[in-house]
């Protein structure tokens, strides 16, 4: 259990700050709301207070025998701020403490983690886009907003993002520090395959597999949060794509190939976390596959295109390739050899393994792996939520990106 405080700025956002604060408090922590006073314009103090269980007000002067405007700062394993109005950051920026929430921030030494909510000139604005360069040079953590619907029929970049996003991001920062949400991936463009290829055998069967996406999703959405230009090609996945992303929707593997390789041509990092179906049904029947009464007819299949060894083959200097494989160590190899194998055939820079056999991977909220390189360097990521494995392969990334090695300069 963390103690987390949950700034509330007054924005029309405001009213989903309540299901932030439902998700940080499911999540075992200890949540005290400070809002400003224009954020009780938009939600009552009781509903805060209710799902809180802490008194709330937004004055430096209530409970003053408590020195609740330094204490509240002072005992906080992080602070979230969501949402952000364009004017709290600029008092933040300017280390103003004219009101409980200014004063826990100016006092706090935990990380902060702000999610943004205004209109699109106003982010945009150039005093809005220096106080927020000011902030991520202090260290604060500023998340870029979505891109979407605003509080009338406006659409564009300054939409809250949604607080499951914000509340996965939080226990992130909670569990890995601030450094796995450093703004380091800012300018950068992204393509991730995540989901699971399905390849037809009539109009209503085909060959799946049980992949989510979620690591993708993961993977996705912490990109976005450092700042990436994130680009998904998604195989059949319930899930939404995070906010701030952009997504293309594909079935099969071919399909998965065309949208990958056209991406590829613009992005800095290519990431192949989908899961894809190595073969195909030789033949889509065109109806659908009747029982009759005959023996089955036995279905042969057709190698699928290896859409990983032809992003490597069309790589441009720079590009930082991932790959992912799952393993099952037997006789003949351990999971980490086949992993080794398989990167060096693939040519990618990092292979992330799961060994499919222990208790992680598919359709779980958490995952455990090691990270291979081309040089030879292991990383090992312990299971625990999605976003942390995501958090140490964009580390192994920006690392790459930064000091590119022989080969691809
Ligand atoms: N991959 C791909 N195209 C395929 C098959 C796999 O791009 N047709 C990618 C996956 O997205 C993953 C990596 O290659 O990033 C390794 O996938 P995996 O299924 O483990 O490897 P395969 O090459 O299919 O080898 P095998 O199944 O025999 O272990």
């Amino acid at each position: 259990m963390a103690r987390v405080v949950l700034g509330v700025a007054g924005g029309i956002a405001a009213y989903k700050s309540a299901f932030l604060l439902r998700l940080l408090t499911e999540a075992g922590h200890d949540v005290r709301v400070v809002p400003t006073a224009n954020a009780l314009r938009f939600v009552g103090a009781a509903t805060f207070e209710a799902l809180s269980h802490h008194p709330v007000t937004p004055e430096v002067f209530d409970d003053v025998d408590q020195v609740a405007h330094v204490r509240i700062g002072q005992e906080a394993d992080l602070i979230v701020i969501a949402p952000a109005t364009a004017d709290l950051l600029a008092r933040t920026v300017h280390g103003r403490a004219d009101d409980l929430l200014a004063a826990t921030v100016l006092v706090a030494r935990c990380p902060v983690l702000i999610a943004p909510a205004m209109h699109s000139e106003m982010w945009q604005h150039p005093a809005t886009v220096a106080n927020v360069a000011i902030l991520r040079e202090r260290g604060v953590l500023v998340l870029p907003p979505a891109d979407g619907r605003l509080t009338g029929a406006d659409t564009g970049p300054g939409r809250l993002l949604e607080p499951a996003e914000i509340a996965d991001l939080a226990e992130l920062a909670l569990r890995a520090g601030p450094q796995a949400l450093r703004p380091d991936l800012l300018g950068r463009r992204v393509l991730i395959s995540a989901g699971g290829t399905r390849e037809p055998l009539d109009p209503v069967r085909f060959l799946g597999n049980r992949s989510s996406g979620k690591q993708g999703l993961a993977l996705a959405r912490v990109a976005a949060a450092r700042g990436a230009e994130v680009t998904l090609v998604t195989a059949n996945m319930d899930a939404p794509a995070p906010a701030g992303t952009r997504s293309i929707a594909v079935a099969t593997a071919d399909q998965m190939r065309v949208e990958m390789l056209r991406e590829a041509k613009q992005a800095d990092v290519v990431v192949m976390a989908a899961a894809v179906a190595d073969f195909r049904p030789t033949i889509v029947s065109d109806g659908k596959i009747k029982k009759g009464s005959k023996d089955p007819e036995p279905i042969t299949l057709t190698r699928n295109p290896d859409i990983l060894c032809e992003l490597v083959a069309d790589r441009h200097p720079g590009q930082v390739l991932v790959g992912f494989a799952a393993e099952t160590g037997d006789a003949n190899g351990t999971v980490l050899e086949y992993g080794a194998a398989k990167l060096s055939a693939k040519g990618v820079d990092l292979l992330v393994v799961n060994e499919v056999d222990a208790d992680v991977g598919f359709d779980r909220p958490d995952n455990a792996a090691t990270v291979l390189s081309a040089e030879g360097g292991q990383t090992t990521v312990p299971r625990g939520p999605k976003a942390l494995l995501a958090a140490r392969i964009w580390d192994l990334v920006s690392a790459r990106l930064s000091n590119p090695g022989p080969g691809h300069r």
